[in-house]
């Protein structure tokens, strides 16, 4: 009060100076205000953009299994997947193109009925016609590479296509080639 008194002496008007408390609760109200529109907007944000981590798709389709030759090797998806499509008298399976040893991408050499792998001399069995099912195409057997080329997930789309997943891989060396969905019947 006494602080007061001395502005109006000295020619001010307090009121025009000096904060009542009714300009300091409104103030104080404003900023709980737009403080909680602040943190709202933040959450809505949060909210419609989630952290998610979007993994890259692993499913393919590879087309209609009459577009594949018995007993031969399609290298068709091999630079875009990096797996080759196997076709026996039995049916399908998807052979992975990542080299055991290292993980270079092997070459299939149909005169030689191989897979041969071009960093450090990996060799993988051909086709043997008289073992079409699980068969012998994949398993290593010259060079460092320690164990088969796996197998992946295959299966028949609902439009009638042959599909991979490459999430769901079979290893020949756990026994694993003779799971339903690491080979697809097919005699059509
Ligand atoms: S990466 Fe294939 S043999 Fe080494």
């Amino acid at each position: 009060m006494a602080n007061l008194e001395l502005l109006r002496q000295e020619g001010c008007d307090p009121s025009q100076h000096i904060w009542s408390r009714r300009n300091f609760i409104g103030l104080m109200g404003w900023g709980a205000v737009l403080g909680s529109l602040g943190v709202g907007t933040l959450a809505f944000g949060r909210y419609m953009y989630p952290r998610v981590l979007f993994e890259p798709r692993m499913a393919f389709k590879v087309g209609k299994p009459e577009a594949y030759r018995i007993n031969d090797v399609s290298e068709e998806w091999i630079e875009k997947y990096r797996f080759w499509i196997v076709r026996t008298t039995e049916g399908f399976f998807a052979l992975s193109g990542i080299c055991t040893h290292l993980g270079c991408t092997p070459r299939w050499l149909a005169s030689e009925n191989k897979f041969k792998c071009p960093c450090h001399g990996s060799g993988y069995r051909g086709i043997d016609p008289s073992d079409p099912y699980p068969g012998i195409t994949g398993i290593n057997f010259e060079g460092p590479a320690p164990r088969p080329l796996e197998r992946y997930k295959i299966g028949l789309a609902e439009d009638g296509q042959l599909i991979v997943d490459k999430s769901v891989a079979f290893r020949q060396e756990k026994g694993e080639w003779t799971k339903p969905d690491a080979f697809l019947k097919y005699t059509g």
